[in-house]
């Protein structure tokens, strides 16, 4: 029997193999489907997801790699810097198509708890994984420092 701990809950899994990624333990067996797939191997930034409040990147994750470590996704109600970065992302009107955003949301988040007043340098390192097809990366930044003033 295993557990893990998302958004403050902890929930059971049975009949996971430990090898599956994260992204699909959240979008298939817990129904979180805020958590996006964009590629599928590390390489887009769609699926951040915070590990013990660190940005990971989910589809490539498996879940043997969770252990007590408590995950955060776009859908906590209680996590302060990701509500604070969503409400900056609807101040500066970043989204456009979406798709990309929640990981977006989720990788900055890990920027800004390790990092609470980045500067725009790095903002930039930080974000430059996370792959955004519409090109909101102007916005993105602007968002950031605006909730980190
Ligand atoms: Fe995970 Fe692209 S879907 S990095």
């Amino acid at each position: 029997m295993q557990f893990i701990t998302v958004n403050d809950k902890k929930y059971e899994l049975k009949d996971i193999s430990e090898e599956t990624p994260i992204l699909w333990v959240l979008r298939d067996y817990l129904n979180m489907t805020g958590t996006k797939f964009g590629c599928g191997v590390g390489q887009c930034g769609a699926c951040t997801v915070l590990l013990d409040n660190i940005a990971i990147r989910s589809c490539s994750t498996p879940l043997s790699e969770v252990g007590n470590k408590k995950i955060i996704t776009i859908e906590t109600q209680t996590d302060k810097t990701v509500q604070k970065l969503q409400k900056f992302w609807v101040q500066e009107d970043v989204v456009q198509c979406g798709y990309c955003q929640s990981g977006q949301i989720m990788n900055a988040a890990g920027l800004v708890k390790s990092n609470p007043k980045p500067n725009e340098e790095e903002i930039l390192s930080a974000m430059n994984g996370n792959i955004c097809r519409c090109g909101t990366y102007n916005k993105i930044k602007t968002a950031i420092k605006a909730a980190t003033v």
